[in-house]
């Protein structure tokens, strides 16, 4: 049996759109992005949200520095221009999987309100949730759970984030969650329950 209904060649056929895709997998597209001090908790978060929104039965993809600046963006560094850099590739892939119709969780320092603003601006302010997953500088110093403050303290890492890069708190996330007060639990299931509305087709 053919594929291609007969009388329509497929030059002629409309473009399959965003909307027919959204229809097909039943969700609406977001990007849920991620923005925190290395160590604040966003990629556990983003890891136990995906699994959650997976389970739910939403198609999801994720971006974080390890499918990312491994691949993609493995010729940038974290100078200003890079991280720039960084972030806008980020914003343009994941401006490619809204238009495909999934739900897109980003994981990424993005610790300039310029470099976000950049994102919002890439993906469009309806399609882009902003989460600060955030957690005080001590706070991520003291779990420093991959060994790279001290480093930074040292002098051994160079333009490290909250040491001697800056880090701008977000001006106004659409949700904040404060892990320092909040657990892994409870910190998926409020994103969970904020942006529930927002993907779902049945509201
Ligand atoms: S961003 O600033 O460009 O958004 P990104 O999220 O991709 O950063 O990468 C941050 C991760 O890279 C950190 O969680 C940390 O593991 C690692 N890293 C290595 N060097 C640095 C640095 N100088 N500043 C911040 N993070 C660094």
């Amino acid at each position: 049996m053919s594929l291609i209904p007969e009388n329509i060649h497929p030059i002629f056929s409309k473009t399959i759109q965003r909307a027919d895709k959204e229809t097909l997998l039943n969700q609406h597209a977001k990007v849920i992005w991620l923005t925190g001090l290395s160590g604040s908790g966003k990629s556990t978060i983003a890891i136990a949200l995906e699994n959650a929104l997976h389970q739910a039965g939403f198609n999801t993809q994720l971006l974080d520095g390890d499918n990312v600046r491994t691949g993609i963006n493995n010729n940038l560094g974290f100078s200003d221009n890079d991280r720039l850099e960084n972030i806008r590739r980020i914003a343009e892939v994941s401006k490619l999987f809204v238009n495909a119709g999934l739900i897109t969780i980003n994981s990424f320092v993005s610790p300039t309100n310029d470099v976000r603003q950049l994102a919002k601006q890439i993906i469009g302010a309806s399609d882009y949730i902003e989460v600060y997953v955030k957690a005080s500088l001590a706070t991520c110093e003291a779990r420093d759970v991959k060994g790279l403050y001290a480093k930074a303290r040292k002098g051994e890492l160079k333009q490290f984030t909250g040491i001697d890069s800056p880090f701008d708190e977000p001006i106004l996330p659409q949700l904040t969650i404060n892990t320092e007060q909040l657990s892994i639990e409870q910190s998926v299931q409020t994103i969970f329950d904020f942006i529930l509305p927002l993907i779902s087709t049945t509201n």
